[in-house]
């Protein structure tokens, strides 16, 4: 069953009004979409914490790992590169971070804040192979841009 994202949207829409917190959003971001969908294994944040280099911030699942380098993982490759990255299997994405054993695919989009900085990136983990799509992405990516892009 796909995920209902215009629905999805506004339920963290209406959870999240007149928040302007960073972590408190990451944090309701992460909850809703990873209770949406039976695919989502591991759903969370990496934050840029210094230029290059991020730190883990809110998320749901098992551990995560708690720094990345822009020049590492898939994380680090949409934060360089500022390109949603859909890894349909992890196993053949060079330099791919495995926090966990069982994840087999992987889909990062890049956070903006209102000013077009780069606040991070979202990333969800699946235990299933290729099991992201195109309107995954631009449903996360329109989530993403409603509740960041106006802090
Ligand atoms: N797999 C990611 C690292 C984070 S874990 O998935 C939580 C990567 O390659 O960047």
């Amino acid at each position: 069953m796909n995920i209902d994202y215009p629905t999805l949207a506004a339920v963290i829409e209406s959870l999240a009004e007149g928040e302007t917190d960073e972590i408190a959003l990451m944090a309701t971001v992460a909850c809703e979409v990873h209770h949406s969908d039976a695919r989502f294994d591991w759903t969370g944040f990496y934050r840029v914490t210094a230029p290059g280099m991020m730190k883990i911030g809110p998320y749901q699942g098992g551990h995560g790992c708690l720094m990345i380098p822009f020049e590492k993982g898939v994380c680090g490759a949409a934060a360089s590169t500022g390109a949603v990255q859909i890894v349909a299997d992890v196993d053949a994405f060079p330099g791919h971070i495995a926090c966990s054993s069982t994840t087999r695919s992987e889909i990062v989009l890049p956070v903006h804040g209102q000013d077009g900085r780069l606040i991070g990136v979202f990333d969800i983990d699946s235990d299933q192979p290729d099991a992201f799509t195109r309107e995954d992405a631009e449903g996360l990516g329109a989530i993403l841009t409603s509740v960041f892009g106006r802090i």
